[in-house]
């Protein structure tokens, strides 16, 4: 009787561990499409397996500057751009982004500021992101959830900045996050199941983070958008305008 019980409470365990690890609970399934602006780049280009990874589909499209002539600092080019778009996409990603605009890296003081590079921060890091959420929500399910995520960087966050330096980088990516914050409250008036986000990726080796990332704990760009994945697969409604970083966790503004 004894070693029937233990035996009992061995395969519960077993099965339980084993639909635990089976059936991670997923948000979007096989039929969810995915956009990606910025597909180029070291993340963008890493998203598409990452949502074929854990939604199993591979409707996927993939928009950037080098493949689709795409240029996120004119309107007309978005537009233009996104007139070839139909239908509605689940997951909607923006991963443009610069940090070294111009062969200038970012400043070590603001002795280095110049008009010229905060001006060029604010076009790339900022307006660009604000041209695509105002041209992209639309492309949000009406009638089930959609997530927009747009990528950031913790050093954008004010609340959280004591080292200094990057002033025109840093700068740019605050101004993104208020955009984001301020369209995320006006999406959700319209697109009632949608969540927009801001998202730290975390130090990612790609082209933009090559000379800077030094001895910075980094991950790979595959890593990098599992991670991402990760994090919107668990978002719920109530997090919709919040600032979030790669594990999970909430960035102060
Ligand atoms: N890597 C990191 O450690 C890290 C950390 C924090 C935040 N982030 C943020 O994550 C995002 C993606 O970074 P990443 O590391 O993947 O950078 P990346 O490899 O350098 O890719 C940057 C992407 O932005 C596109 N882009 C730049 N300017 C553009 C413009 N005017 N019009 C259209 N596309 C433009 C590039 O397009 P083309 O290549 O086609 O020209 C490329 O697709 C950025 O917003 C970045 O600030 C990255």
């Amino acid at each position: 009787m004894v070693l029937w019980e233990i035996k009992s409470i061995y395969i519960y365990i077993l099965l339980k561990s084993f639909s635990i690890v089976m059936h991670k609970t997923l948000n979007f399934d096989s039929n969810c499409r995915a956009l990606i602006i910025g597909a180029s780049g070291g993340i963008g280009s890493s998203l598409p397996a990452a949502i074929d990874r854990l939604y199993g589909t591979n409707d996927i499209v993939e928009i950037s500057r080098s493949t689709d002539g795409l240029d996120i600092t004119n309107e007309e080019s978005i537009k233009n751009v996104l007139s070839r778009l139909d239908g509605e996409f689940d997951l909607i990603f923006v991963t443009t982004g610069a940090l070294e605009i111009n062969g200038i890296g970012p400043e070590k003081t603001i002795l280095q500021m110049t008009p010229e590079n905060l001006r060029a921060h604010f076009e790339v890091n900022t307006l660009g992101p604000a041209l695509l959420i105002k041209h992209l929500h639309k492309f949000l399910p009406k009638n089930r959830r959609g997530i927009l995520t747009v990528l950031t960087a913790r050093v954008g966050s004010i609340g959280d900045n004591y080292l200094g330096g990057w002033i025109s980088y840093r700068t740019s990516k605050a101004a993104v996050n208020q955009i984001i914050r301020t369209s995320a409250l006006e999406i959700r008036n319209k697109f009632k199941q949608s969540i927009c986000i801001a998202m730290h990726p975390g130090t990612v080796k790609t082209k933009l983070t090559q000379k800077y990332v030094g001895k910075h704990p980094s991950v790979e760009p595959k890593q990098a958008a599992i991670n991402i994945l990760n994090v919107i697969n668990e978002l719920n409604l109530s997090d919709n305008g919040k600032f979030f970083d790669w594990a999970g966790n909430q960035v102060e503004w």
